[in-house]
């Protein structure tokens, strides 16, 4: 099976300024010097420059949170994938269920920003996960299953390996409820098998876990077999405590 290198990313969502930002990255970076894992920031679009500049040199990758599906056009508020690679950043986060749920990003505008976001060589990290009602219900593997067929289904399988999926289900955001490591292991090797199924490379495919990751409990998540990473927000403001879960990984 195929070596997948740890992949930890922070989701600051809507915080931190410019000089917020600038001094997270210097706290962290001699703390994660030695890792050989993927550390990726995410932070808004205002310090997107700011963490690029401080990170040449390093592991640090750069993700943005969204992006358009299209080159440029009338969409105030918005910005392009070629906007986003201009700046030197590596990554997006497409789908983020915040997204989803406030701002009605949908799975068939999902299916044009995965594609769009690979042609321009950023590295989708794209966002599934089932509502708490959904779980109740025993729906999760059919929410999974809808979701990644939906937003991938302009992406050639050939391809699927080069987006990252993070699992996170929507009762686990930002509420301190961490799914257990059982059902985040069940959950994400499901997703692996619907990627296989769609006829992708699945064992070189990352898949993290997002939901609440803490110090405390990255490396239990992370143990699990087909567990390759987090997706971090609440924990990921701090540099000790993201740095403490690069390290669990
Ligand atoms: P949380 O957020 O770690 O604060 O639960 C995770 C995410 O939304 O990506």
């Amino acid at each position: 099976m195929p070596e997948r290198t740890p992949y930890i990313a922070a989701n600051w969502k809507m915080h931190k300024t410019v000089a917020e930002a600038g001094e997270f990255v210097d706290a962290l970076l001699p703390r994660i010097a030695a890792t050989q894992h993927d550390v990726v920031i995410c932070p808004p679009f205002t310090a997107l420059s700011a963490v690029v500049e401080r990170r040449y040199g390093t592991a640090v990758k750069v993700a943005a949170q969204n992006m358009h599906e299209e080159e440029s056009g009338a969409f105030t508020g918005e910005v392009s994938a070629r906007m986003l690679v201009e700046l030197d950043v590596e990554a997006v986060v497409l789908g983020h269920s915040e997204r989803r749920q406030h701002f009605n990003e949908t799975d068939e505008a999902l299916a044009r920003k995965v594609p769009t976001a690979l042609a321009a060589g950023l590295e989708p990290i794209l966002c599934v996960g089932e509502s708490e009602d959904a779980r109740e219900a025993e729906q999760t593997d059919a929410v999974l299953q809808r979701q990644l067929q939906a937003d991938l289904a302009e992406v050639e399988p050939g391809r699927i390996a080069e987006v990252v999926i993070a699992y996170e289900p929507i009762w686990a955001i930002g509420t301190g409820r961490t799914a257990t490591p059982e059902q985040a292991q069940e959950a994400i090797a499901f997703i692996r098998d619907v990627l296989r199924e769609r006829g992708a490379e699945a064992d070189r495919v990352r898949i993290l876990y997002g939901g609440s990751v803490k110090p405390g409990n990255a490396a239990e998540l992370l143990a699990q077999p087909d567990i390759d990473g987090a997706l971090v927000g609440g924990a990921s403001l701090d540099p000790d405590d993201f740095a403490a879960i690069v390290e669990a990984a």
